[in-house]
C-alpha cells in the first residue's frame, strides 16, 4: 500500500528532529576534514569563511529543503512533483529528486569505505598497535592497511551493515533512537577529549591557529575549499535535510531549528579542532598532513604521550559516532523513494540501497590498492571521482536546485507559511535564497570545474 503523508512515519518531538537533523550534518566533515581542511588553508582564515558561508549560504540552502520537505510531506521526488504542481511549474523538477537520490548513493559508497578505516582504528588503537612505535612505524601502518582490499573490505562491509540495520528500522525505531543515544554520546567524548587536550602544550598554539584572524592568507582559494566544506558539512544537496524535513510535524518552527542544527554542527567542528590540533602542535608535528592527518598524524602523538592510547581510541569511536549518524541519513532519502514509490518494503529497500552502495563503494576501496594505477584523465582514481565528484560537483548543483526551487519556483505564500517567521526574517531568508546563495554556488560549481 502507498502511503499518504497522513500515514507516513514523523518525529515524536522537536528534539528527536534536531538530533537527527544534528547527526545528519555532524560527520566525518567535522572531525577528519574540517581539521585538515584548516591546517592546508591557514587555520582561522579558513573557519571565518566557513562561518559566513555556513550563515550565508548553507543555512538558507538548509532551509529551502526542510520547507520542500515538510510542505510535500514526501520523498524528495514526490514532494518536488507534488509542489511545482502546486505552484503551477513544470514537474520536471522532479528529476531534482532523482538527481540527490544518485548523489545520495554515490555518497554513501565512499563515506562507507572512510567510516570502515574509524573502525579499523579503533580496534588497533585499542589492541595496542600504536604503543611505542616512531613516525615510521605509523606510516607503514596506514600503508599496510590501504594496502589490504580484504581488510578495508571487511571493516566497509560491517559499517554498512551498521548503517543498513538502523535504516531498516524505520524513523523512529531506528533513525531517532539511534542519534538519541549517539549524539550525546558524541558530545560527551568530544568534551572529554577537549579536556584532554587542554592539558596539553600545544592548546595555546592551537587556539591561536584557528581562532586568530589572519587576513592576509584570504585567497580565492580558500574562499572557495570554505564554500564547499560548508555545503558538505551541513548535509545539504542531496536531500537528506528534505526527507528529514519531510517526517516533521507542522507546528515546529523551521528557522530556530535550522540554526540549533548549523550551530551544532559548527560547534563539533571548532571543538574537534580544539581536540586535534593541540595534541599536533604539542608533538611538533605539521597541521598540514591533508587526508592522513586523523590516520597518520594523530597516532604518531598517541604514540609518544601519556594515556595516549586509550585517549587515541576514543577519537576513533567519535569519528566512527559521527560517520554512522551520517550515513543514515545518506541511506535515507533512496530508502524512503524505493519504498514510497516503489512499494517495496523499509527491510528491502535498505537492503537494495545498502548493496548498490557497498558494491559501488568497492571500487572506491580497490582504488587505494588494486586498481591504483586505474585513473581517469589520468588523474582521478575511482575514490577521488566518487568523492571529489559527488562533493564538488554533484552536492553542489542539487542544492542550487532545491534553493532556486525554494526561492524562486514555489509561491511565496507557501514559503512564507512553511518558514513561519516574522517578516523581516523572511525577507532575509528569501534575499539569501533567490540571490546570495544560487550565485555563490555557481561561483564554486564554475571553480570547480575549471580546476
Ligand atoms: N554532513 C556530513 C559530514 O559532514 C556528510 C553528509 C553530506 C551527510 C550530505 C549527508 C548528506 O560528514
Amino acid at each position: 500500500m502507498t502511503q499518504t503523508p497522513a500515514t507516513r512515519p514523523h518525529w515524536t518531538s522537536r528534539l528527536a528532529f534536531v538530533l537527527a537533523a544534528s547527526g545528519a550534518a555532524v560527520g566525518l566533515g567535522n572531525i577528519w576534514k574540517f581539521p585538515y581542511m584548516a591546517g592546508e588553508h591557514g587555520g582561522s582564515a579558513f573557519v571565518l569563511i566557513y562561518l559566513i558561508c555556513v550563515l550565508f549560504i548553507g543555512m538558507p540552502v538548509m532551509i529551502a529543503e526542510m520547507i520542500i520537505g515538510r510542505r510535500g510531506q514526501r520523498n524528495a521526488v514526490s514532494a518536488m512533483d507534488s509542489l511545482s504542481l502546486e505552484a503551477g511549474q513544470s514537474q520536471k523538477w522532479r528529476y531534482v529528486g532523482w538527481l540527490g537520490a544518485m548523489t545520495s548513493l554515490m555518497m554513501l559508497s565512499f563515506y562507507s569505505v572512510v567510516a570502515g578505516w574509524s573502525l579499523a582504528y579503533l580496534y588497533r588503537t585499542w589492541s595496542g598497535v600504536f604503543s611505542h612505535v616512531n613516525a615510521e612505524q605509523v606510516q607503514t601502518v596506514w600503508r599496510d592497511f590501504i594496502a589490504s582490499p580484504l581488510e578495508m573490505t571487511l571493516w566497509h562491509t560491517l559499517f554498512m551493515l551498521l548503517t543498513l540495520w538502523v535504516v531498516a528500522r524505520g524513523v523512529q525505531s531506528g533513525l531517532e533512537k539511534a542519534t538519541k543515544i549517539m549524539m550525546p554520546l558524541l558530545f560527551v567524548i568530544l568534551l572529554i577529549l577537549v579536556g584532554y587536550a587542554t592539558s596539553t602544550d600545544g592548546f595555546a598554539e592551537a587556539v591561536e591557529f584557528l581562532f586568530k584572524p589572519d587576513f592576509s592568507k584570504i585567497t580565492p582559494t580558500v574562499i572557495i575549499a570554505a564554500m564547499g566544506h560548508a555545503f558538505f558539512t551541513l548535509a545539504v544537496g542531496v536531500g537528506a535535510m528534505l526527507i528529514y524535513g519531510s517526517y516533521l510535524d507542522e507546528n515546529v518552527k523551521l528557522g530556530s531549528a535550522v540554526f540549533t542544527i548549523a550551530s551544532l554542527d559548527v560547534l563539533v567542528a571548532l571543538l574537534a579542532g580544539l581536540a586535534i590540533f593541540p595534541l599536533i602542535f604539542s608533538n611538533q608535528l605539521s597541521p598540514e598532513a591533508g587526508p592522513g592527518l586523523m590516520f597518520v598524524t594523530l597516532p604518531i602523538a598517541f604514540s609518544q604521550m601519556g594515556g595516549g592510547l586509550f585517549f587515541g581510541g576514543l577519537f576513533f569511536l567519535l569519528l566512527f559516532f559521527a560517520a554512522w549518524t551520517s550515513s543514515i541519513s545518506l541511506a535515507e532519502p533512496v530508502v524512503a523513494l524505493l519504498h514510497e514509490n516503489f512499494k517495496l518494503t523499509r527491510k528491502k529497500a535498505s537492503i537494495v540501497v545498502g548493496f548498490v552502495a557497498w558494491f559501488l563503494g568497492l571500487g572506491s576501496l580497490l582504488s587505494f590498492n588494486v586498481w591504483q594505477n586505474a585513473k581517469l584523465f589520468g588523474r582521478f582514481t575511482i575514490f577521488d571521482i566518487a568523492a571529489d565528484f559527488s562533493i564538488n560537483i554533484l552536492l553542489p548543483i542539487g542544492g542550487f536546485c532545491f534553493v532556486f526551487f525554494a526561492a524562486w519556483a514555489m509561491k511565496t505564500s507557501s514559503t512564507k507559511q512553511e518558514l513561519n517567521v516574522s517578516k523581516p526574517y523572511y525577507y532575509i531568508w528569501l534575499l539569501l535564497a533567490r540571490i546570495v546563495a544560487p550565485i555563490s554556488i555557481l561561483m564554486i560549481l564554475f571553480n570547480a570545474i575549471i580546476q
